[in-house]
């Protein structure tokens, strides 16, 4: 089944698929098993900050572990956060990563043109979105704020929300969508990324909040499924709920980062690591999201 049918019966099922990222390679083994434990189903992605802040190598060196442990009925490789303008303001050569990632295999991709003027994004995502369907390949596109990678300090979490600064324009996103054709939307309502730079990524994430009739307006406006970024730490009440509201993809960093680099510091083992990488994941499946057994649902002709 493709990537692109599978989101389909996630979104009628009203389940989110999580995709979890891998910013140190051992960290991909101990995902793949703790869903394949749980008979659930996730992408595992790289993003670009991953290979350049942290130690995951690049897409082919992800590519590559993802081979060693292929498990298709469970597990899927998406290309995640390659930014048009990246975290530190520089402005990226993205066309030749996203070729070279269709190239290696991967079966969905994600432009960040969030950084840009609204003409600039579309115009961006629209070229991304060529490139990739041509490979029939579904396209991940982000619209508004998704703070938190930045080097400098967020203003105040609850100064954020409050205001509904950078949440994603629903006119916007209509127009957005209609004209990019992009497949997935990735929207700001609340939610923000765990912090990547050096100094602050080993901080504990703000208990971030969504705003859930924000969310409702987006998915009417859009009509496309619609994913939720900076996944660790949210209060589970609101995840278990957005995605009941269109949200049918989390990605989740920070959350089996942090233990990876935990473990890692205190007992020098990779296999320690890798251990409580694996605990973690299966605690977002199983206890978090909810979504053990979700491999035989997606299967399931009846699911549709
Ligand atoms: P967290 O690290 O906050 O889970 O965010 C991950 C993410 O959104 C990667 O794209």
């Amino acid at each position: 089944m493709l990537v692109a049918e599978i989101f389909q019966r996630a979104r009628a099922l009203g389940v989110a698929i999580p995709a979890f990222n891998i910013p140190y390679l051992p960290m991909l083994e101990a995902v793949v098993q703790a869903v394949v434990a749980q008979d659930s189903f996730a992408l595992v992605e790289v993003a670009r900050p991953e290979w350049i802040k942290f130690e995951a190598g690049g897409p082919a060196a992800v590519a590559a572990e993802f081979a060693r442990w292929r498990s298709p009925d469970h597990v899927r490789l998406h290309l995640d956060h390659i930014p048009v303008i990246d975290e530190d303001g520089q402005r990226v050569d993205y066309l030749p990563i996203f070729q070279e990632a269709l190239d290696l295999g991967y079966e969905s991709v994600m432009v960040d043109g969030s950084r840009l003027p609204l003409e600039e994004n579309i115009r961006a995502t629209r070229q991304v979105v060529d490139l990739a369907h041509a490979r029939n390949t579904p396209v991940e596109a982000e619209l508004g704020a998704v703070l938190g990678h930045e080097a400098g300090e967020p203003p105040p979490y609850e100064v954020l929300f409050a205001s509904g600064r950078g949440f994603t324009a629903v006119d916007e996103a209509r127009r957005f969508v209609q004209e990019t054709q992009c497949d997935w939307l990735s929207v700001a309502i609340g939610n923000i990324h765990g912090a990547i730079a050096v100094g602050r990524k080993d901080q504990k994430k703000v208990q971030a909040r969504l705003n859930l009739e924000h969310l409702d307006r987006l998915a009417q406006a859009t009509q496309i499924p619609l994913v939720l970024h900076g996944g660790s730490g949210i209060q589970q009440a609101y995840v278990l709920d957005a995605m009941r509201h269109g949200i049918v993809k989390i990605n989740v960093g920070t959350e089996i980062r942090q233990p990876y680099e935990v473990a890692m510091k205190a007992s020098g083992s990779v296999a320690q690591a890798q251990q409580a990488v694996y605990e973690r994941t299966a605690w977002v499946l199983r206890d978090f999201l909810g979504i053990h057994g979700l491999r035989a649902r997606l299967a399931a002709p009846a699911s549709l």
